[in-house]
């Protein structure tokens, strides 16, 4: 049985965790190959809003089991709160929530070191989450991380302790003004390895090969968007994973040959948390309208997001990068009452139109040059089927899937599960 992506194809926040939820009822597991709690993956139902950081999207559905995966880094201690957040839905958690031993988990002293770096960096920060992502990630590739799995070893503590004291020395490199308690961090962090503990700790690559040798239906699920991608992103203002398809593959121990569907998730405009370049950026009226009405404010640390109109130069790299074979367009209900939408087509870079993303998308080299279409004045959220949506979107729809040549499956119009028209 073939596995399942779902991704996003912005700079993140596309909706994915809607969606997930959304499809879960079609599969028996769902499974999240990378990223941290830089994440916040909203779903809403029956008037509830829920974010998710590190816990799959699928938690809240019966059918599916959920596991954390050995692309993840997990935060005990915001693990702790999310399963905190989940206990009044009486959810059966320690049968549906299985986590990887591979997964690595970020320390204290990371979120330090995170704080630390940016800090340093003045201007010029990243504009990292604050979660200790990129340090976590560089032991991980630098062979000196701590994983789930240490956490059954009678000696767990000692190897914590070898990491942090290394990492306050690292702290003090910085030279930057931290006030921490590194005893009360330490604590916390202690308690929430102990709720960890009592979680089911699997070989997820094993647990997914058997799954997919009895026929079971798994779908992958992604955080962050492809131009965050480590290697394919904005870099350096990126988060530090494979957010595209490969990682999938590392993140869970999926073969290639395995991959079935690639569904690729994206906003109707365009969206971007932190620093970095932003071609399609706007600073007008329009911008504003996009922020207000999206609610543009970022899931994990409710900063604004900058809003734009949606680049199809950068949507169709990221389609190509990933093999995406479905799309699904979010947010269209937020471009209600534009008069005219534009639509990035190509870019002037250094003087040259050309189609395709180029190493250096910062504004000196690229000017984004749009395609007019009409919009559409009706409210989307009550609408229900593909019949009942406006000319102007249906002509919008059109026009996207002959430029990126992949159909578009799913037109989000509110952020309730039941506000999703498949076609
Ligand atoms: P980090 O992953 O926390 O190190 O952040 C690196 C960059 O990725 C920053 O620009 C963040 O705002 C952005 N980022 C990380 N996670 C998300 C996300 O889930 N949605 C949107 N942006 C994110």
């Amino acid at each position: 049985m073939a596995v399942d992506l779902l991704l996003g194809l912005q700079w993140g926040d596309e909706g994915k965790g809607k969606i997930v939820d959304v499809l879960t009822k079609n599969y028996d597991i769902i499974a999240r190959f990378q990223g941290g709690p830089n994440a916040g993956h909203t779903l809403e139902f029956d008037g509830i809003k829920h974010v998710l950081h590190t816990i799959p999207s699928g938690i809240f559905h019966d059918n599916a089991v959920n596991i954390v995966g050995n692309g993840v880094v997990i935060d005990p201690v915001i693990f702790k709160k999310e399963l905190e957040n989940l206990k009044k839905f009486n959810l059966d958690i320690a049968s549906k929530l299985f986590i990887s031993r591979k997964a690595h988990l970020i320390l204290p002293t990371h979120r330090l070191l995170d704080a630390a770096s940016e800090a340093s960096k003045g201007k010029a920060k990243i504009g990292s989450t604050l979660k200790g992502i990129g340090p976590t990630y560089m032991d991980k590739t630098g062979r000196n991380g701590m994983r789930v799995g240490d956490l059954e070893l009678e000696n767990w503590k000692d190897k914590y302790r070898a990491l942090a004291d290394k990492h306050e020395s690292m702290i003090d490199y910085y030279d930057v003004d931290l006030e921490y308690n590194l005893k009360e961090l330490e604590l916390e962090f202690c308690e929430g390895v102990e709720e960890l503990k009592k979680l089911t700790f699997i070989d997820s690559e094993e647990y997914l090969h058997q799954a997919q040798r009895e026929g079971k239906k798994i779908l992958a699920e992604g955080a962050q968007g492809s131009l965050l991608d480590i290697d394919f992103g904005t870099y350096p203002f990126v988060t530090s994973s494979n957010t595209t398809a490969a990682g999938a593959c590392t993140g869970l121990g999926v073969p290639p040959n395995k991959i079935g569907k690639v569904f690729g998730i994206f906003k109707a405009y365009a969206t971007r948390v932190g620093s970095g370049p932003f071609p399609t950026e706007l600073f007008d009226e329009d911008g504003k309208t996009m922020a207000r009405v999206g609610n543009e404010f970022g899931a994990t640390t409710g900063r604004p997001r900058r809003c734009g109109w949606l680049d199809l130069v950068a949507l169709k790299y990221a389609v190509q990068v990933n093999g995406v074979t479905d799309l699904m367009m979010m947010k269209g209900d937020v471009l209600s009452g534009f008069k005219t939408l534009k639509i990035c087509t190509s870019y002037n870079y250094q003087g040259k139109e050309i189609s395709h993303l180029p190493y250096n998308i910062e504004p000196e080299n690229v000017t984004p040059i749009y395609t007019e279409v009409e919009g559409w004045e009706d409210d989307l959220t009550k609408m229900s089927s593909d019949e009942e949506l406006p000319n102007a979107l249906n002509s919008y729809i059109s026009f996207l899937e002959k430029e990126l040549e992949v159909p578009i499956k799913i037109v989000s119009v509110g952020p309730d599960r039941t506000q999703t028209i498949h076609r």
